[in-house]
């Protein structure tokens, strides 16, 4: 269990504490701080954060709302760049890059799932997952087979050419899926993909997104303050006022011993 030494020293090794050995390692943040200003006040929202995360795994972030989730998964993926601190992704020096350099790098390696779907009504959901295989400079028939491969394993192929307005929730938050997915990112980062579901179907959306992670050997970071998708996911991040204060797996518990109700993560998430 990390989380304590890699919060307060951020010189140690996130690598090690994630269990990820090096060559699997996708994603490193290194004594990563950021704030914002709102009004005349500025508010700290990470300070000296270390994370590693491990390619191939369903990494879930849990915690209330505004403890500084969707900024730490924006700082991962490159949408916004930390105040101070370092991270890596796929090898790659994020803050090293340039503007277009990191454009470049979005596209080519990640892929993201929101909670609002994010689809264009006008648009056949075989349409859709097609669209950003247009800026990747794909054939007509390459994006075409690799938009109905990635509908047909969320499950989607059936409905490729109904619109939003005729699908449910589930169906349209899994043709944002297969848009993401058809990119073949190694890196897939989706933020409270499951908040406008109910639970049948934010369970198979979660289940889909870990078997992203198992078959293609992809980062998922998934980030929630849904406490019933902890089981799902094969790490689980916990976080409180910016910091991450429990890293653990569901499959052995915090610390790998049985977890203790009275104090598990799952009644705090
Ligand atoms: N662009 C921004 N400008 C000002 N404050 C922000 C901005 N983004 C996030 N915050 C603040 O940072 C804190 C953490 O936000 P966020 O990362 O969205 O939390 P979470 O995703 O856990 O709900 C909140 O207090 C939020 O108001
Ligand atoms: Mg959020």
């Amino acid at each position: 269990m990390t989380t304590a030494s890699s919060r307060t020293n951020p010189t140690a090794s996130p690598e090690a504490a994630a269990g990820c050995n090096a060559k699997s390692t996708s994603i490193g943040a290194r004594g990563v701080s950021k704030s914002f200003v709102s009004g005349v006040v500025r508010v700290q929202v990470l300070q000296q954060l270390s994370i590693a995360l491990c390619a191939g795994e369903l990494t879930l972030i849990s915690g209330p709302s505004g403890c500084g989730k969707s900024t730490l998964l924006s700082l991962l993926s490159g949408l916004q760049q930390p105040d101070a601190g370092q991270i890596t992704a796929l090898g790659q020096d994020l803050g090293r890059l340039n503007k277009r350099d990191l454009e470049h790098f979005r596209l080519q390696h990640t892929g993201f799932v929101f909670q609002g779907f994010n689809l264009f009504p006008a648009l056949t959901a075989l349409e859709q997952v097609q669209l950003p295989l247009g800026y990747l400079g794909l054939s007509g028939a390459v994006s075409l087979e690799r938009a109905m491969r990635a509908l047909d394993e969320v499950g989607m192929a059936q409905r490729a050419q109904s619109r939003p307005a005729e699908l449910s929730g589930g169906e349209k938050q899994r043709v944002a899926i297969a848009r993401a997915l058809a990119k073949q990112p190694e890196l897939l980062f989706a933020d409270e993909p499951t908040s406008a579901l109910d639970a049948d179907n934010g369970q198979r959306v979660i289940d889909i997104l870990h078997q992203i992670a198992r078959s293609h050997g992809t980062t998922v970071l998934c980030v929630s303050h849904d406490p019933r998708l902890v089981r799902h996911a094969d790490r689980v991040l916990n976080m409180e006022d910016g910091s991450i204060c429990n890293d653990w797996r569901p499959s052995t518990g915090p610390s790998g011993l049985p977890r203790r109700p009275a104090t598990s993560p799952e009644t705090t998430a």
